[in-house]
């Protein structure tokens, strides 16, 4: 009986510190990774505010240079969101109004609060400047 409890407990404890040091990266590795490959041009005094703009407001959903951010939100740096298809009043009425889930499965976007349309104007340079130099207009 005893060596069958010491048995048993030599067990769960081998099973349980496997458990505990066994290597488990893979969630981790794409967590939060950007989505696309975005490159950064040369930015003017305006763009340069929207990028501070954008970093301080989206970028927690958006990824650092709107490249995504896996778990979070899409890039914007994305066909979906070329001129065409979301003009300029899309960024307006998003950052006011909050987006539901639509294009994506990130959930909805809950409108950015304390923002004002001077702000989402240098975030609108910003983000066109970057999709114009990833080929995106
Ligand atoms: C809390 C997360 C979060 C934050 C912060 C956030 N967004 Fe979003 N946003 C999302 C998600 C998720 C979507 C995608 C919704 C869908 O289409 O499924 C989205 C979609 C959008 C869209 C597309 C709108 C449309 O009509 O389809 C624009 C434009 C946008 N965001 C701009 C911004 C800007 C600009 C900021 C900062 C001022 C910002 N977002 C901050 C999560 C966020």
């Amino acid at each position: 009986m005893r060596e069958q409890v010491t048995a048993v407990v030599a067990i769960v404890l081998v099973v349980g510190l496997t458990y505990l040091w066994w290597p488990r990266p893979a969630r981790q590795a794409t967590d939060g990774a950007p989505l696309v490959e975005v490159k950064v041009p040369p930015l003017s005094a305006l763009e340069q505010a929207g990028e501070g703009a954008f970093a301080a407001r989206c970028a927690s959903c958006h990824g650092d240079n709107a490249a995504g951010k896996d778990g979070s939100g899409p890039p914007l740096v994305h066909v979906i969101y070329e001129p065409n298809h979301h003009g300029d009043a899309a960024f307006f009425l998003a950052a006011r109004n909050g987006v539901r889930q639509h294009h994506w499965s990130f959930g909805d976007m809950p409108p950015v609060e304390g923002i004002d349309d001077a702000e989402v104007e240098r975030i609108v340079a910003y983000v066109r400047r970057l999709q114009q130099a990833n080929g995106i207009f």
